[in-house]
């Protein structure tokens, strides 16, 4: 069976360098304990484009999405950008969040959610919804270095 494609952007440039850091996030990824891996850096150092290069290398069972938030600045419509962009059609009752932590419990996903930062009010509901099971203090920060 083949996983579902959600649309992932088409990256507008060949990606130069790098192979590193995506084969690192890769492995991390692989690993069952870890539910959420974080790219931070300042703005133009690559998140995105190292994002999207995972992304598009990515192979999980129930398929790997892509969304940018961008456009996104109200964090309670962050669960409902989910869904959308994995095609779950919203449940008349239960909150939002509720309905896409039920469907996202059990299957294998890689979902990027990029410009988190405009919404981090919903951090909490991610950092519980990714299911991660590590402490926060485990949780370690992945941070892609400038080119030189
Ligand atoms: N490894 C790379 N190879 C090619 N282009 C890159 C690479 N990293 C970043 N870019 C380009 O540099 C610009 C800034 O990168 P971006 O990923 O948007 O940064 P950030 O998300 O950290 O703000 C974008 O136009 C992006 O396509
Ligand atoms: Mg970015």
């Amino acid at each position: 069976m083949t996983a579902p494609q959600f649309s992932l952007p088409q990256p507008s440039t060949p990606l130069i360098g790098r192979a590193q850091e995506v084969a690192s996030a890769q492995s991390h990824l692989r690993r069952a304990e870890v539910r959420l891996l974080t790219l931070v850096g300042p703005p133009g150092v690559g998140k995105s484009r190292l994002s999207l290069q995972v992304a598009v290398e990515a192979r999980f069972s129930d398929g790997v999405g892509y969304i940018g938030l961008s456009q996104l600045n109200d964090a309670n419509l962050v669960a409902v950008s989910i869904a959308q962009h994995i095609g779950l059609r919203q449940m008349s009752s239960g909150s939002p969040i509720e309905h896409l932590q039920n469907y996202l419990r059990d299957k294998q996903m890689l979902l990027v959610l990029d410009n988190f930062e405009q919404v981090m009010a919903a951090a909490p509901m991610v950092a519980v919804g990714g299911g991660s099971r590590t402490q926060d203090s485990d949780h370690q920060p992945h941070r892609p270095a400038p080119f030189d």
